[in-house]
């Protein structure tokens, strides 16, 4: 394939001239419409300039452009950016962008990338009781603004009435484009952003991703919320008295990074305190991946940033959003089945789930028919059409899951054919990890290892019989480990910089039930059913909890950086499951930190970690320069003017982040760590080392004393190889612990 490839893009290169030849139209225009593209630009601004305004700063942006666009038709100007990033985006060809590189002040660009998007119960999961305001002093995120940038919102809904919510902070400085009676002091701002263009249209979700994840970070209280009958009770967001600013960049066809720029530009202006973005491409250096910059640039403002890790797993190094000011969020399950047993001939029964429940399914055994006995490769899957041939009517269907096709996609091809019901059946990378699904037929998604038991029998019975019984919201870990991190959640190490511990976080992000657009299908196949809840799955629903969560600690804390918050959340996370044992992954096995980062996000604990890890916008520029960026690279992310070689390099686990994550040789690595008292005054520190192992760790000085709130401490982690395990991923644990605070942070080695 790869030879194949090479020569059709080198051929069309050949072709393209030619065509251009033969067409008839204003040559040049012509040409450059042909093989133009976005790109984000880089640039820096002459040393001492201030610009008086935007129109001085775009002015000067417009500089960059090449002079003969201005007789051209389409504006190549798509965005100036004033706030998280010294740039813009334009349409440019390729010579354009060269002859553009050698200006005065041109640092770097990339073409713009197309990212792909990535309750009730969850509050009382996570231990936020009603009481409480949530969590001590956050008086449920009163006063703090969080920004959605996803696919808009459905405004009317419940979840986004403001009974009891204050009017926006005076610092609040946005707008809402769906006009006054839309918005209110919940709803306080809604723009779009959308293929180069602001404010077109009014940013209505069209997808119902955006409106699930903006209530589940913010949404209000609401009463009785349910689909189809389950997971009922009252529904709110993680910060129910947060602010919620929508920022809409995403269509059916993805998100732009150029969009999101503009989105995050102008959140960070409103007055914004939380991001959030359910959004991810895969793994690019910094200086290429527009998202991270930004993020950079809202982080200096103050701005916390939360990101999906991906839905890319269980696979190693799929990771997206790595950036060390991002907090990472990979996706976990919780204490809730909704489930569908399967009953075999045999008498065995199967714990599977589905969220359709139909009561009045017969209990009496039908014929069970497996899809891949049709002969036709692509029917395990239960593609569309895949079953023609195979008699299934009246039978329960068992599809495997995955092939490309949704589970409720399978589900829509068996009832097609005429099947009773359908067995879901895990692939062995999924494990024990199944889903609630909104199936359109009665339906049970089950494990991998029940899926063997299931084949197994139907191998050996030559008239294999099953039923399906529905059993409803299933609440406790009674016979499921939760929260477990789920199978699609991606995975570390970090590809750009594997010296910094990456996922940072788990929340819950599997079956969860938030607002939904009744304008928009609940799934493809849910064929005219409407809803005003729904639930989904992914990385994409566990950040919106952590940026609900980072708006409670920012409520509590308003003095607290960006790195202070994600800290906090860090290092009092859980590591063990409700049940007491180590939190385990798809197959039941202990999660490694690639897979659940520094644990299971602790509200309650976060709000009072006792000591900080903090960082300032500046600490990451000499991280940056030790990653081997150039200075032009490092310009671009933190728009400092030295160059790397004033500020210096360190090597990137010398950042002074919660966690610790290291390569380790023969040589011994002495790791740099500096703790902020944030608990009580007058404490102190002692650690624990869970040593790594095939590693000898060594900490200096082993006791921490503080005598005031504020107050810095510095201390030494030194690693060294015993000598064994190349190749390895080792893992332990270093925990400073006083009267009345424990401070974790996981220590991942990578042994070469
Ligand atoms: C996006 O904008 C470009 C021009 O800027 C236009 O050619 C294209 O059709 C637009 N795409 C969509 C999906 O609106
Ligand atoms: C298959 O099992 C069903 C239900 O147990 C029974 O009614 C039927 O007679 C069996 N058929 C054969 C061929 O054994
Ligand atoms: C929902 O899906 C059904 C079947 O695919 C379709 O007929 C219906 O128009 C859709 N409704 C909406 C609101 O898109
Ligand atoms: C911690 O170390 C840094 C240098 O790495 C130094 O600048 C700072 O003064 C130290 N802080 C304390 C409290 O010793």
């Amino acid at each position: 394939m790869g030879p194949n490839i090479s020569i059709v893009a080198f051929v069309s290169v050949l072709l393209l001239p030619t065509v251009l030849l033969l067409s008839t139209g204003p040559m040049v225009l012509c040409r450059d419409d042909a093989a133009m593209q976005t790109y984000i630009v880089h640039v820096r601004s002459p040393a001492g300039t201030v610009f008086t305004g935007s129109e001085d700063r775009q002015e000067w942006h417009r500089s960059f452009l090449p002079p003969t666009s201005m007789s051209s038709s389409a504006p190549r100007m798509v965005y100036s950016y004033g706030n998280v990033i010294s740039g813009f985006s334009a349409r440019l060809t390729r010579e354009e962008l060269e002859a553009m590189a050698a200006k005065e002040g041109f640092l770097h660009a990339n073409p713009d990338r197309i990212l792909p998007l990535q309750t009730t119960h969850t509050p009382e999961f996570l231990g936020l009781h009603l009481q409480d305001g949530f969590i001590k002093g956050s008086n449920f995120g009163r006063g703090v603004i969080i920004g959605m940038v996803d696919t808009g919102i459905f405004p009317n809904h419940p979840s986004f009435g403001d009974d009891g919510m204050p009017p926006p902070p005076a610092k609040w400085k946005g707008r809402c484009d769906f006009g006054a009676s839309l918005c209110n002091n919940k709803l306080i701002g809604a723009r779009t952003f959308v293929n180069g263009t602001v404010g077109k249209s009014p940013p209505v979700d069209k997808e119902g991703h955006g409106t699930h994840t903006a209530s589940t970070a913010a949404g209000q209280f609401v009463k009785g919320a349910e689909m189809l009958g389950e997971a009922l009770g009252t529904a709110s967001g993680m910060a129910p008295r947060a602010h919620l600013a929508i920022y809409k960049v995403c269509t059916d066809e993805g998100c732009a990074e150029s969009d999101i720029l503009a989105a995050m530009d102008a959140a960070v202006d409103d007055g914004v305190d939380v991001l959030s973005l359910s959004i991810g491409g895969v793994s690019i250096p910094f200086y290429a991946d527009n998202l991270a910059i930004g993020a950079f640039g809202a982080m200096e403002k103050g701005v916390f940033v939360s990101c999906a890790a991906g839905n890319n797993g269980p696979f190693s190094e799929t990771l997206s959003n790595e950036a060390p000011w991002i907090l990472t969020v990979a996706a976990s399950t919780m204490d809730r089945s909704i489930r569908a047993s399967v009953k075999l001939g045999n008498g065995v029964v199967l714990n599977g789930e589905s969220l359709y429940q139909p009561k009045d399914f017969p209990s009496t055994p039908l014929p069970l028919v497996y899809a891949e006995s049709s002969g036709n490769p692509d029917a395990a899957f239960c593609d569309d059409g895949s079953l023609d041939g195979l008699d299934v009517k009246g039978k329960v269907v068992v599809c495997v899951r995955g092939g490309y096709v949704g589970g409720i996609d399978e589900g829509k091809t068996v009832k097609d054919a005429g099947g009773a019901a359908m067995i879901l059946m895990n692939q062995v990378v999924d494990g024990f990890c199944t889903f609630a699904d909104p199936h359109v037929l009665p339906a049970s998604q089950i494990g991998y290892a029940d899926g063997t038991a299931l084949t197994a029998y139907i191998g050996s019975s030559g008239n294999a019989t099953a039923t399906l019984a529905f059993q409803g919201t299933v609440l406790g870990t009674g016979s499921t480990p939760a929260p477990a991190v789920t199978s699609f959640s991606s995975r570390g190490p970090s590809g750009a910089s594997p010296g910094i511990l990456k996922p940072d976080i788990s929340g819950p992000g599997v079956s969860i039930l938030a607002a939904w657009p009744p304008t928009v299908n609940s799934s493809s196949a849910m064929a005219g059913r409407s809803a005003t809840f729904n639930v989904i799955s992914g990385t994409s629903m566990a950040t919106p909890h952590l940026s609900g969560i980072a708006a409670l600690l920012r409520a509590a804390h308003p003095d607290w950086s960006p790195a202070a918050i994600k800290s906090a959340i860090m290092t009092t996370a859980d590591t063990l499951d409700r049940r007491g044992n180590p939190i385990t992954d798809q197959n039941r096995l202990p999660a490694t930190y690639f897979a659940l980062g520094s644990g299971h996000v602790n509200p309650t604990k976060a709000v009072d970690p006792g000591l900080v890890y903090d960082l300032t916008s500046d600490n990451y520029v000499p991280y940056l320069c030790g990653l081997g960026y150039t200075s032009k690279q490092v310009q671009a992310i933190t728009r400092m003017s030295g160059s790397c070689d004033t500020v210096g390099r360190i090597p990137q686990w010398d950042l002074n982040y919660p966690s610790i994550s290291v390569i380790l040789g023969s040589a011994s690595v002495t790791v740099k760590r500096t703790v902020k008292n944030v608990g009580a005054a007058s404490s102190v520190y002692t650690a624990k080392v869970y040593n790594p192992p095939g590693v000898a760790v060594s900490v200096e000085p082993r006791t921490l004393q503080f005598s005031a709130v504020g107050e810095e401490k510095n201390y030494t982690v030194t690693l060294k190889s015993t000598g064994s395990g190349e190749g390895a991923v080792s893992e332990g644990q270093l925990v400073w612990s006083s009267s009345k605070y424990v401070v974790r942070s996981p220590i991942s080695v990578t042994l070469q």
